[in-house]
């Protein structure tokens, strides 16, 4: 079973627990109900070395410092109702407009001022024939922040014994609503090591991306890779092009489906340095590739590592941004009587 321990007291005073899942091969998720936060990831590099992966912080009040709250990097947690953005905080559902806290400029951000990061979850470890497990469950009532329907959404974290973390996400409402959840884990496969990730080389099995305007909402274009720095359909070095792109990497791109319903390939990264490989699989049609370009060095986290830009890099898999405003992206309104159901894997390995 997983072990559970205290990460703290909640600014409300609400004590919130770290549950910690073990594989059989030693690999450790560290994950906090407070925003079902993913607080560290320990990986063996190609020497069998085992260190953590992810940005965070060690004890709950990392989370709820003015700074971090200013800056709102959403280390490693949970996401929702709605991920990434939706324009100018406002959508029409079934003829009524509903209007939404602006909370990233003129546009409604990652749920809103208090977003699924940001609630107590209900927590039950436990284990399944895959590994050791969390199930968060939380009940996001109607109104919250604005969204119509009371959402019932339950995440499933399970550590797999192939040394993949699993993140099984559903939800059921009683109105409809817009729903897009995600994780919103930053990796640097050499942490400690190496300031940032731009040596890590990367593939994302998408061969268009969602074009933006310059507050980051879809244009509504789909447009073609090839021969731009979006395209990563052959492994590229973060670093290597991101000069071209204004402010970095901070898109999503469109998955190429696989065969059949079921989960298809989203990214891989390998880091010379360490040897690790990170392989990422899901359910979803997009996946927000962030390279950490607001990371500015004013927080500092867990053994004193301090975040400067491009520290980490995010692999959110997730419908696009703002699709309750484009009928044409693959939709994000979930009704009444069909539960909504997505998976994504994080698979861990090495390269020699
Ligand atoms: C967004 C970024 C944002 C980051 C942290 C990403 O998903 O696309 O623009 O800065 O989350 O909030």
């Amino acid at each position: 079973m997983p072990t559970t321990t205290s990460f703290g007291t909640t600014h409300d005073g609400t004590a919130v627990q770290l549950y910690t899942l073990t594989n059989a091969h030693g690999l450790q998720v560290s994950i906090t109900n407070y925003g079902g936060t993913i607080t560290s990831l320990l990986v063996p590099d190609k020497d069998g070395k085992l260190s953590d992966i992810v940005l965070g912080f060690d004890n709950v009040s990392g989370y709820q410092s003015p700074e971090y709250l200013k800056s709102g990097p959403y280390f490693g947690a949970l996401i929702g109702r709605y991920g990434n953005r939706i324009a100018k905080g406002k959508f029409t559902l079934d003829g009524k407009q509903y209007t939404l806290a602006t909370n990233n400029g003129p546009n409604h951000l990652h749920g809103g001022q208090k977003g699924f990061d940001k609630v107590v979850w209900q927590a039950e470890p436990g284990t399944s024939a895959d590994g050791q497990t969390l199930t968060l469950s939380y009940l996001s009532k109607d109104g919250e922040e604005g969204y119509p329907g009371n959402l019932n959404v339950m995440v499933v974290y399970t550590l797999t014994n192939d040394d993949a973390l699993k993140i099984d996400y559903s939800a059921t409402t009683d109105k409809a609503t817009p729903v897009n959840l995600t994780n919103h884990a930053y990796f640097n496969l050499s942490l400690g090591q190496s300031d940032d990730v731009l040596e890590h080389e990367v593939t994302l099995h998408a061969s268009r991306y969602t074009v933006v305007d310059d507050t980051l909402i879809p244009t509504g274009e789909l447009r073609p890779v090839p021969g731009s720095p979006f395209d990563f359909t052959r492994p590229h070095h973060i670093g290597e092009r991101i000069e071209q792109v204004p402010g970095g990497y901070d898109h999503n791109w469109v998955l190429n489906p696989g065969s059949g319903d079921g989960a298809h390939p989203a990214a891989l990264v390998y880091d010379f340095a360490s040897g690790r490989t990170l392989t990422v699989t899901t359910t979803e049609p997009g996946v927000q590739f962030y390279t950490g370009n607001f990371l500015d060095g004013t927080l500092q986290g867990k053994d004193g590592i301090t975040y400067g830009k491009h520290a980490g890099f995010c692999l959110e898999t997730q419908h696009f941004p703002d699709s309750p405003n484009h009928a044409d992206f693959p939709g994000t309104i979930l009704h009444p009587g069909t539960p909504l159901q997505s998976t994504t894997v994080y698979a861990f390995g090495v390269r020699k």
